[in-house]
């Protein structure tokens, strides 16, 4: 997925490598936390090398994906023939995103093109009769919800985000939806995956590594992927204005007034003996700020990087540019 602050470039080496040069090089034995998980790139990356991921997000779509990768760690017999067996369903006419989110089913809102939205319709609503009917297992539930979640976000119509749809389909949009199976990685060890907020579950949680990546401006996730929480959920609501937006979270990392009272309450809460603050030189929290925060609870430390980030841009022009990420560390004294 193109997820806003997405990790997947600085998993290839950046993240890993700092975090192995400061807790060791075998983790095997050690519990990871990945706090804010989005996509759950980083809990993915660390999933084989130690004993426990936890792995958390307090939006209901990327509980699903971590479900999936992080939490399904053995082989669920039969997978590909429901894959299969989704993929070749009769299309159902009146679902629920048809009649909301395409211009068929509402003659206005098009995040995704009219055969789309019925074949997520028709897939969703059978993995929900499964799963009521116990005909599936919960490990298999959340392979193919995610499977779904990151098959319909390929061709959603947007620019990058669902913050607002395009007037004409684009050419990826008007592909036809192929549901193709979210593969996680298998392993040996049980991996606990939570939705909620961060400060609340830091209360209940404890382990070695704690690697924090909070959203780091005002772009709330819940309004940017409010469509991947309405598959997730796919739970009838009136959706409003322009976008079809439902009720979202309003995070308190996204605001200047709320975000260094939260910041401090976590990493003051927080029992684990190392933590890793990824940030970027943009963000609404300034480097000596967080450098303050953290000194006041053990050794603090500080890697960067230069990062050439993928921003799509309202005109559909895809850039790169260059920001620098930071690596804040944290050994609790
Ligand atoms: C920068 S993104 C994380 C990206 C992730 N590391 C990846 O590579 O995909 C920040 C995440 O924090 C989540 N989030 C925001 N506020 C939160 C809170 N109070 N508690 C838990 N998660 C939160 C968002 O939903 C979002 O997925």
């Amino acid at each position: 997925m193109n997820y806003i602050g997405s990790k997947l470039k600085l998993c290839q080496e950046f993240i890993p490598k700092t975090i192995k040069s400061v807790c060791g090089e075998d983790l095997s034995n050690k519990v990871f936390c990945d706090l804010f998980a989005g996509t759950g790139i980083v809990g993915r990356t660390f999933k084989t090398l130690v004993k426990k991921v936890i792995s958390n997000d307090i939006e209901y779509y990327s509980y699903v994906i971590n479900k999936n990768y992080i939490e399904n760690h053995t082989e669920i017999p039969q997978k590909n023939d429901y894959i299969n067996e989704l993929n070749n369903a009769k299309l159902i006419e009146n679902g629920f995103i048809y009649k909301n989110y395409c211009v068929g089913g509402n003659g206005e809102r098009q995040f995704f093109s009219d055969y789309n939205g019925k074949k997520i319709d028709t897939i969703r609503s059978k993995i929900e009769k499964w799963f009521k009917e116990k005909h599936i297992t919960s490990n298999l539930y959340y392979y193919l919800l995610c499977s779904l979640l990151e098959c319909a976000d390929k061709v959603a119509n947007t620019a990058s985000v669902y913050g607002a749809y395009l007037k004409h389909l684009k050419a990826s949009a008007n592909k036809e939806l192929v549901l193709v199976g979210a593969e996680y990685q298998l392993n040996d060890n049980n991996h606990e995956v939570y939705n909620e907020d961060a400060n609340v579950l830091i209360n209940r949680i404890e382990g070695d590594i704690l690697y924090l990546d909070p959203p780091y401006n005002a772009r709330q996730y819940g309004a940017n992927y409010h469509l991947l929480n309405t598959i997730a959920e796919y739970k009838k609501f009136v959706p409003k204005g322009k976008t079809g937006l439902r009720d979202y979270n309003k995070s308190l990392y996204c605001s200047t007034n709320t975000v260094v009272e939260e910041f401090e309450e976590l990493i003051k809460n927080a029992k684990f003996k190392y933590i890793f603050l990824s940030y970027n030189n943009e963000g609404l929290m300034p480097s000596n700020i967080i450098k303050k925060v953290m000194s006041k609870y053990g050794h603090y430390d500080l890697e960067k990087t230069k990062y050439q980030r993928f921003k799509a841009d309202s005109n559909r022009i895809n850039k790169f540019d260059s920001t620098t990420e930071y690596l804040h560390i944290l050994e609790r004294s």
